[in-house]
């Protein structure tokens, strides 16, 4: 095993680790790749925990890319020259393998590229057919770029509905499922959006809502954002109708590009709002109209980020010969042990401790940990000092509230009438720092750790060393 620490009471706490998790072991040949894809984080001495925030690159990625815009000439795809008839074919190999990757029928799936989830999701609230007939429907725990999409079907007359989530575990419950899919608009186009995995607290909820809500008539949005990079999303199998990704969340490199996976029945229902250069087939100033192009094209406005497509048939190569399942165990593997012990620490520390929002074992969860610190008197250690004390340790977490406001609030136990007062104020706009006065008393973030493609023990090992350093506590 490479680049590990050497002391024995590392040595030990591996050893233990290894017996808690046998199947750890099945996943070694991602320690050889620590040592040759991405020997930079052991160089640099960095511990990397922010794989919700952004996944790593492997070396072999860069290169390979870097090999194909060497060797080759790349044209604007919107032509049929020669270079341009490269560029269309390393775009559309892109597209074939999003396809496989996710196991999607080409019948049943296309493959809309955005530069990121965030474009996806705007791409599907600002063509959906939301009417005073309609009802958009979403968990509380969701992406600010799944709650926003609330604001196009509020200016259409739509009901939007927020289903709860419940402490401590952040789940919906799931006996109010059905009472909610009940609240379908007959006779309109109604939304159900949900992720499959939170990025604030790991849950991942259940994908057999997506059939449920077909039944009841529900068109289903997916965001799989935070799921794909550590999970099998098997689109043969799930069938949800719109699922945004961001693929530098999957292997890192390149950012700025993600994707839409649309069932083709469900991209008919969309209305483009406009159309732009590269998604008509025919557009006329003097005779003032236009045709929308059939299928995806409608959707990818002007130059496809044709230099870097052919770097995601590159990344997903890269994901599948390291296989999907190996990152999973091996991120169940350390997201567990790192829950154990933090749930130890806590009940060993008496007055202080430490907070998990979510799940504290592996069932129905990934590998996102969101948490806070409370010192001896109870008070909670603001996640900006914790932030600033692992960066002096050179660890990379995330604090804050990660995009992701409903499952924040019922974490921190922020209530609407709070909010509702907060929100009412006479300003203009409101920023962080005013929030955090006008719900004083009350911490508005929290610190979130997660693991991924290239994490290992010592990783985690280290950032429990750290934590315990926060105590003041004896280290192994
Ligand atoms: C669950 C989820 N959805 C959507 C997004 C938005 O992704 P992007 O910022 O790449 O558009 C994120 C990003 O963190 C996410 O975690």
């Amino acid at each position: 095993m490479q680049n590990l620490p050497q002391s024995t009471d590392f040595e030990q706490a591996y050893e233990q680790f290894q017996q808690r998790y046998p199947e750890y072991t099945t996943t070694h040949s991602l320690d050889e790749l620590r040592a040759s894809e991405y020997a930079r984080l052991d160089a640099q001495g960095m511990v990397y925990l922010d794989y919700t925030g952004g996944g790593l690159y492997a070396e072999s990625q860069i290169q390979k890319h870097m090999a194909l815009l060497k060797a080759n000439v790349f044209g604007n795809p919107h032509s049929s020259n020669p270079s341009s008839m490269f560029s269309t074919h390393r775009v559309e190999e892109a597209r074939e393998a999003v396809l496989k990757h996710f196991n999607a029928s080409p019948d049943e799936y296309v493959v809309i590229f955005t530069s990121n989830a965030s474009g996806a999701l705007k791409l599907v609230g600002e063509s959906f057919p939301f009417s005073a007939q309609s009802h958009y429907l979403l968990t509380f725990d969701n992406h600010n770029s799944v709650n926003g999409i609330r604001e196009f079907a509020r200016a259409r007359g739509a009901q939007v509905t927020y289903i709860p989530i419940c402490l401590p575990e952040l789940r919906v419950d799931e006996s109010e499922v059905d009472s909610y899919l009940d609240l379908i608009q007959p006779g309109g186009y109604n939304l159900f959006a949900f992720p499959a995995q939170s990025n604030f607290s790991g849950v991942q909820h259940p994908l057999e809502w997506i059939e449920k809500a077909h039944a009841k008539g529900w068109t289903v949005l997916l965001d799989a954002a935070a799921f794909v990079p550590s999970n099998n999303l098997n689109l043969s199998l799930w069938k949800p109708d719109f699922v945004p990704v961001s693929f530098y969340k999957m292997f890192g490199y390149p950012t700025g590009v993600g994707c839409l996976i649309a069932r083709k029945s469900a991209l008919e229902m969309l209305r483009r709002p406009w159309f732009a250069g590269g998604t008509i087939t025919v557009a006329s100033v003097q005779g003032d109209k236009y045709y929308l192009a059939p299928g995806e094209a409608a959707f990818e406005e002007g130059t496809p980020n044709y230099l870097d497509l052919p770097a995601i048939t590159i990344g997903l190569e890269y994901l599948n010969s390291v296989g999907m399942d190996l990152i999973h165990e091996r991120v169940r593997c350390l997201t567990g042990w790192l829950l154990e012990q933090l749930v130890e620490l806590h009940d060993n520390l008496g007055h202080a401790g430490v907070r998990i929002y979510g799940p504290t074992n592996t069932e129905r969860r990934g590998g996102t940990i969101t948490l806070n610190f409370y010192d001896g008197n109870d008070q909670m250690i603001d996640h900006r000092a914790v932030e600033q004390r692992t960066n002096l340790a050179n660890i990379s977490i995330r604090t804050g509230c990660f995009c992701n406001p409903g499952a924040g609030e019922v974490a921190l136990e922020i209530s609407q009438p709070e909010l509702i007062t907060c929100f009412a104020q006479p300003t203009e706009r409101l920023t962080l720092d005013d929030f955090r006065v006008c719900i004083h008393g009350k911490n508005s973030g929290a610190v979130r750790i997660s693991v991924g493609i290239a994490s290992n023990f010592a990783d985690v090992y280290r950032f429990m060393q750290y934590v315990k350093q926060l105590f003041g506590r004896p280290l192994d």
